[in-house]
């Protein structure tokens, strides 16, 4: 019986990692790590969360007492770690927080795990799951490969290609079995409502401006969340110790053209007049050294371990918006309280 830890299980990406492997390994054991942030909620995971392979901890990855403790009851052999501060606005007005859990936690992970296996490497792995933000930012051509030489321009992106940094430095050093992986922007079920996707479509809901960045120019490169929770198990499986995988969804989208396909599907779904979502857009004073573009060659996943997206964008998108309007219960209770702090001070009204 493999004994996994999870990190950052109650978030948006974790929750989906969460629920692949309780599902699928019924044989493993299944430890999730959370502190419960902003960011993470245990509604993510209420239909696993009474499975006897499946064991949820409150607690923070940076506490070395709770995390060697943790790691020398249920002695783990995998550790996937996704906890992380992730929003780019944030890390911009707070960036010692994205210091604390992106750099000091992974270091506390590495720590543990170094110690828990004491050189005894065999059928042991610590899977850090990373952002193509690392690589900074593409002109109009080029993609990211797994060679592009790192070029953080955000303190969140900064935090993310630090972790890398220490997680590649255990595995040259002290031989730790690391593997990396590194996504492009991801969209889906779940994702707190910060971020541009769930944002927009809880702002059109209510009828409030749909706040673009800039002239709106931007590119990302979307991956519906549960090929991305797909990609990790392949990679977990099969993937090579020491390598770095590039996952994205072959899938660019400038933010202006994302966001009428968005607003087209919202005005359908809500039975509005073609165009009443579309008048809410409200350009705004744009990102602080907003990286222009974001699209990853993602070549290696498939010519090494055969890995491509299965969902279609237009699939994935009007899954999204079905599930945020069938679970206007789990927005509310994300958007009450702090969220209406935070909205006020990034977006003033
Ligand atoms: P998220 O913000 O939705 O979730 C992060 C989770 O980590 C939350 O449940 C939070 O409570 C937990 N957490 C934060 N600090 C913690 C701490 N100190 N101790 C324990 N738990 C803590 O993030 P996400 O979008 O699901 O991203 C997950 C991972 O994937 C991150 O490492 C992120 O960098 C990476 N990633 C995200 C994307 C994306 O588009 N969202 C793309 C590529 C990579
Ligand atoms: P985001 O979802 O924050 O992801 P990231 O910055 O990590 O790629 O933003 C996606 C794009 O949307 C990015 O170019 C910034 C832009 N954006 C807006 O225009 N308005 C918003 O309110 C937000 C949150 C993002």
């Amino acid at each position: 019986m493999k004994h996994i830890l999870i990190t950052g299980g109650a978030g948006f990406i974790g929750s989906h990692v969460v629920r692949q492997f309780v599902n699928n390994y019924p044989d493993n054991l299944i430890v999730n790590i959370d502190n419960l942030t902003y960011a993470g909620n245990l509604l993510n995971l209420t239909d696993v969360e009474k499975k006897s392979n499946y064991r949820f901890v409150k607690g923070d990855i940076v506490d070395e007492d709770k995390v060697f403790s943790l790691f020398e009851q249920y002695r783990f052999d995998t550790i996937i770690h996704l906890a992380a501060e992730s929003h780019v606005d944030r890390s911009i007005a707070n960036p010692m927080a994205f210091v604390h859990t992106n750099v000091l936690g992974t270091v506390n992970l590495l720590n543990a795990a170094r110690h828990i296996w004491n050189q005894d490497y065999h059928d042991k792995k610590f899977y850090h799951i990373s952002t193509d933000e690392v690589y900074g930012s593409l002109g109009e051509d080029g993609l990211f490969t797994e060679e592009t030489p790192y070029d953080p321009r955000s303190p969140y992106s900064a935090s993310k290609a630090s972790s890398d940094h220490f997680v590649r430095a255990w595995y040259h050093t002290y031989g730790l079995p690391v593997i990396l992986s590194n996504c492009s922007n991801n969209y889906g079920p779940n994702q707190f409502p910060e971020k541009l996707i769930p944002l927009f479509i809880n702002n059109i809901i209510h009828n409030k401006p749909l706040p673009v960045y800039g002239k709106g120019e931007n590119v990302r490169d979307w991956l519906y969340v549960v090929d991305h929770a797909m990609a990790i198990d392949l990679i977990l499986r099969k993937g090579r110790i020491g390598e770095t995988y590039n996952i994205g969804g072959h899938n660019e989208w400038k933010n202006l053209d994302l966001i009428r396909v968005l607003c087209k599907i919202m005005d359908k779904k809500l039975d509005r007049a073609a165009g009443t979502s579309e008048k809410l857009i409200t350009y705004v004073k744009d990102r602080a050294g907003h990286d222009l573009r974001y699209a990853i060659d993602a070549s290696k996943m498939l010519d090494e371990l055969g890995w491509k997206p299965s969902v279609t964008f237009e699939e994935g998108l009007d899954k999204t918006v079905d599930w945020y309007l069938e679970n206007e219960d789990w927005l509310n209770q994300v958007t009450s309280g702090d969220y209406q702090t935070y909205y006020q001070q990034q977006y003033g009204s």
